[in-house]
């Protein structure tokens, strides 16, 4: 855990520059439109240590698998988000001295992510070796709605001097990925040019062809005024430049406006990549500067009216909240079906940005409540799509049907390489059925079911039904060899998670198939020819329901995560000494797998998923023996936690859950923050808070709160888009306010009672 960043409603600040920070600054100050997005790199050249990043979504590489002994099942490769031309670049120079924060004394400086206006910006005092002193002040943003467009505003004046100074504007596609696994750059260069207006590079990779193409261009300043300097154009593999040289007094400001607009084959055709970036970029550079900040303050107001969560009387909790809701809506908007959510979003290499069961698991409530339908249902549309290839994936391990969607994925290939990730963690397909249920349960989009759902949940399965195996001294159904959400556990039988996800599909598949022959005759039978379902194939799965394995200890009246799991010594996390801390970090695998901490949630994520199942004495019973020894290291682990433990009144539990999701990045409680930001756990964050304290819950069709203020803050408000009306709830230390932000009315249950709140009216309960 680190804390040095300043505690501020709607900025991160970092006052003073140390570099042993600096890395962790890149993640958590990233910036991002969901269409590209990047690490808070310095403008100027910097040669200390830094983890480069710019990323375009949906353009990755299959790097080759690299194992050390190959598994039959494997992928042949392992995607990765590719590190894409380093479009910030500026190289400045003065007086003949490179500027770099690693070998100036940094004065003054500061920066900032501004998340309600969605911009970042630094300044400093550089003194140089010689002693010469500029002074810096750079602002940059990634347009929200001019998707293809970046812009910079890099001022400099010098404080003591007068004389030459430069600056290089530069597109760097000479870039390698920090986790390539050979070594190996992944990009060619395909063109180049540099102008007197502009500069252009395109660059493809090596592999899937993916075309990219940046064209930059810039304009001067000195003291306000327009400044005109004849550039010297530079290109050398892969990289393109204009030198600007000028001569500056004293005090005297230069500003350099750089423009970029990138683009990709992903949506533009190889012909049109050049003429449609510079188009682009025209019309940004006519806006302008100004122009399109205001713009990006506009967007983002319109993002912050739909997704804000207000926490009064906790500035850290508060700053906490919004920096989790800034970075998912920088990173997926659900304009595009085709992308997903990784979980380091656009902030580092880790994860090769690819999709995770995290997404059906976590963030799909986030965008369910905070945007239009279209865009959850874009991300259900994505599992559709990859469909067949789950089929083949399933075929590929030796079923004979069903579907097994990947754990790891671009294009709906599996494309991990750890065994028991591949092979065993095959609760993902759980979460993705599941996702199912709660989108058409939170929207009512019934006719998704007819559409894409149903054959999706069949698939699925059909897996689970030849997944299981049947045990005829005990008739009953096990699923061995797994992994569950606790990664610290591998090749274990009856993962109870796993076994009741497994029950809970073949349940909803058969609920959706009676749905459907009762309401959409036709589409039901057109898809009974399609998928060509039998009558023995149901009866199976009412079987696997009837007879599903669930381990249970019936002295402690818990469930128990797996066969054998109290065999294990228990001693609590607590009672371990804190170097010990984090097990990840500290202790051998082989002691990890066999000790009884618990990574994340796991019985509790089945608990908290299929909620309705279980009364609150079995919640209770089940939290207080396993959150003791749970260790939360990954980051989708404390929400779980907090949710419960709001429902079961333990304030505390709530709140230390709740500041540990939260402040997972700011805080860098995982020691890890520098390899990126833990993007998709922050959806988990929000759900903390509007689930959680919020108590918020959808059932048959209606919203239900029970919202619980744990003590700590004055008061909290969330905003919720639920079916047509946008409501904004706040709870305060004696009472829960509900104000219908829209025009339709709509019936809301507060702590078991119902309430019709009617268009653009507030409802006032007492707690
Ligand atoms: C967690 C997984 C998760 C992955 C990506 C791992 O540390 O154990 O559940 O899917 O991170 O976030």
């Amino acid at each position: 855990m680190k804390q040095y960043l300043k505690l501020d409603p709607w900025n991160i600040i970092e006052e003073g520059f140390d570099p042993h920070n600096h890395e962790i600054s890149e993640s958590v100050f990233s910036i991002g439109n969901g269409y590209m997005g990047q690490r808070a790199n310095f403008e100027e050249d910097y040669s200390g240590s830094t983890l480069q990043g710019s990323y375009m979504a949906g353009v990755y590489y299959p790097d080759k698998t690299r194992v050390g002994w190959w598994k039959n099942g494997y992928p042949e490769y392992f995607a990765k988000v590719l590190n894409c031309t380093n479009w910030i670049g500026i190289h400045v120079n003065i007086e003949g001295q490179p500027l770099d924060l690693a070998t100036c004394n940094v004065k003054d400086f500061i920066r900032v992510l501004n998340m309600r206006e969605g911009t970042l910006s630094r300044s400093f005092i550089a003194e140089l070796p010689d002693g010469k002193e500029v002074k810096v002040e750079a602002i940059r943003f990634i347009s929200v709605s001019h998707r293809e467009i970046g812009a910079i505003r890099y001022a400099l004046t010098p404080l003591n001097f007068s004389g030459q100074i430069s600056f290089t504007p530069y597109l760097d596609g000479d870039i390698k990925n920090k986790d390539s696994n050979y070594d190996e750059k992944f990009w060619m260069e395909v063109f180049k040019e540099a102008g007197v207006d502009d500069a252009v590079l395109t660059i493809k990779t090596k592999k899937l062809d993916f075309h990219v193409t940046s064209v930059m261009s810039y304009t001067l300043s000195k003291n306000g005024q327009p400044l005109t300097v004849t550039p010297e154009s530079v290109q050398q593999e892969k990289y393109v430049a204009h030198h600007l040289v000028m001569d500056v007094q004293e005090q005297e400001q230069i500003v350099l406006y750089k423009y970029v607009a990138n683009v990709t084959s992903r949506d533009h055709g190889l012909g049109q990549l050049i003429s449609t970036a510079r188009a682009l970029l025209q019309e940004a550079m006519q806006l302008g500067f100004e122009e399109l900040l205001q713009e990006q303050i506009s967007s983002w107001d319109s993002k912050w009216r739909e997704s804000d969560i207000v926490i009064e009387g906790d500035i850290a909790a508060q700053q906490a909240i919004r920096f989790n809701i800034y970075q998912l809506n920088q990173t997926y908007n659900g304009e595009d079906d085709r992308l997903n959510i990784g979980p380091k979003g656009f902030t580092g290499e880790k994860y090769g940005g690819s999709t995770y069961w995290d997404t059906e698991a976590y963030c799909l409530p986030f965008y369910l409540s905070t945007a239009d339908a279209s865009i959850a249902r874009n991300l259900l549309v994505y599992r559709y799509k990859h469909l067949e290839k789950a089929k083949e994936n399933a075929k590929k391990l030796g079923f004979s049907k069903g579907a097994l969607y990947p754990m790891v994925t671009m294009n709906g290939e599996e494309c991990h390489n750890e065994w028991e990730i591949t092979f065993e963690e095959i609760h993902r397909n759980g979460a993705i059925a599941y996702a199912i249920y709660n989108y058409v349960n939170y929207t009512g989009d019934t006719a998704y079911l007819g559409q894409y759902g149903l054959e999706v949940l069949t698939e699925i399965s059909r897996f689970w039904e030849e997944r299981v195996n049947y045990v005829p001294a005990k008739d009953q159904y096990m699923i061995l060899g797994v992994t569950g959400p606790n990664e610290y556990e591998n090749n274990v039988n009856n993962n109870w998670y796993t076994n009741h996800m497994a029950a809970w599909t073949m349940e909803y598949t058969l609920e959706v198939l009676t749905h459907l022959q009762q309401n959409e005759p036709l589409i039901y039978k057109e898809l009974m020819d399609k998928m060509q379902l039998k009558e023995e194939e149901t009866s199976k799965w009412q079987d696997i329901i009837a007879k599903m394995y669930y381990p249970y200890d019936t002295e402690l009246n818990v469930f128990l995560q797996q066969d054998g799991f109290l065999d294990k010594d228990l001693t609590p996390v607590s009672e371990l000494d804190p170097s010990n801390l984090p097990l990840n970090q500290k202790w051998s695998w082989d002691r990890i797998l066999r000790s009884c901490y618990i990574k994340q949630a796991d019985v509790l994520q089945g608990i908290f998923t299929l909620r309705d199942r279980f009364d609150l004495d079995t919640v209770k019973r089940n939290f207080d023996f396993y959150e003791p020894l749970t260790v939360h290291e990954s980051s989708l682990s404390p929400c779980v936690h907090s949710i419960l433990a709001c429902e079961l009144g333990y304030k505390e539990k709530a709140y230390e859950m709740y500041m540990r999701t939260s402040r997972l990045d700011l805080d860098n409680y995982n020691n890890d923050t520098e390899d990126g930001c833990h993007t998709t756990s922050m959806a988990g964050t929000w759900m903390s808070v509007v689930h959680g304290f919020g108590g918020l819950r959808i059932k048959d069709g209606q919203l239900h709160l029970s919202p619980f203020n744990p003590g700590y803050w004055k008061s909290f408000s969330f905003k919720v888009m639920f079916r047509t009306s946008r409501l904004k709830v706040t709870v305060s230390e004696h009472d829960v306010t509900v104000s219908n932000e829209t025009d339709t009315q709509v019936q809301v249950n507060v702590h078991g009672s119902e309430y019709t709140v009617t268009g653009l009216s507030t409802i006032q309960v007492d707690l």
